[in-house]
């Protein structure tokens, strides 16, 4: 690991706006459009048969020595945006794998919240893709974890074992500060100003507990004026969304570099 150094660039500004933490789940705003998916535009492919049994979007250099695994939000790995994304990571130089952790079975307005997380635990999915981790592993590829909303979850946990060399987070959903007493590999944490989920509040104790933990390196940043899912659901047609999430795609680019590399 590198030496201790640890970085801190939090912009925390606790708007009278975000108090008034909205009742529903941010966490379904701005769905994927689904019928955008495909076409000449991926620059990657679904396979069916990773190991844990996973589906997944793969793009990137298959020869490359590292890997990042793109952990996505409760929509699940059917989403445009996100597949563009990995194209870019993939484009850094990475090879980048976007399982389905969900099995098609998205979350949606339809579906009890509570229900479909005992089905869809982000901890029991890290269970599950330790064969994934252990075949990128042995194929001599070292390995880092992004995620989004439930994929953040995911990534904590993952970040808890010896799997990943580092993890970097956008605007998680259930992360607990707590989580952050036992990460083991440096993190990045991506928050938004109006995350209900995730309010800057939260993404401050996580710092709080982090900078007594001088082993493990971290970044955080809030942006602001952007809401939950800002970096991978975000409106196409809105230029300060778009640039919004092109900086949050960088820092996570940046910070593999930094730690995979
Ligand atoms: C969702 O499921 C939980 C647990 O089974 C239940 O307690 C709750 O009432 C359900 N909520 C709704 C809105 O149906
Ligand atoms: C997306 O952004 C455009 C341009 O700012 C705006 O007109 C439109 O209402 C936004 N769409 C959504 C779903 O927020």
């Amino acid at each position: 690991m590198p030496s201790a150094q640890v970085f801190l660039c939090l912009a925390v500004m606790l708007a009278a706006a975000a108090a008034t933490a909205q009742a529903h789940l941010q966490c379904l705003d701005n769905p994927p459009e689904r019928s955008l998916l495909g076409g000449q535009a991926e620059a990657g492919e679904v396979v069916h048969d990773l190991p844990g049994g996973f589906r997944a979007y793969v793009t990137g250099a298959a020869s490359s020595s590292h890997a990042i695994v793109l952990a996505s939000d409760v929509y699940g790995f059917e989403a445009p945006l996100l597949r563009k994304i990995a194209d870019k990571v993939g484009e850094a130089g990475y090879f980048v794998v976007v399982p389905d952790f969900f099995n098609g079975d998205y979350l949606d307005e339809k579906k009890n919240l509570t229900e479909w997380l005992k089905a869809h635990s982000p901890v029991k999915a890290a269970e599950d893709a330790k064969p994934l981790f252990a075949a990128l592993t042995k194929e001599g590829k070292t390995i880092a974890v992004g995620g989004y909303c439930w994929g953040g979850k995911f990534s904590v946990e993952v970040g808890k074992t010896n799997e990943v060399k580092s993890v970097c987070i956008s605007h998680p959903y259930s992360v607990t500060a707590d989580d952050m007493k036992v990460v083991k590999c440096p993190i990045e944490i991506l928050g938004a100003q109006y995350d209900t989920s995730t309010p800057p509040k939260l993404v401050y104790r996580f710092v709080h507990v982090l900078r007594q933990r001088e082993e493990v390196p971290y970044y955080a940043k809030v942006f602001q004026g952007v809401e939950h899912g800002f970096a991978n659901r975000y409106n196409t047609t809105d230029p300060f969304a778009v640039k919004t999430a092109e900086q949050a795609l960088a820092y996570m680019i940046s910070w593999f570099d930094k730690y995979l590399k």
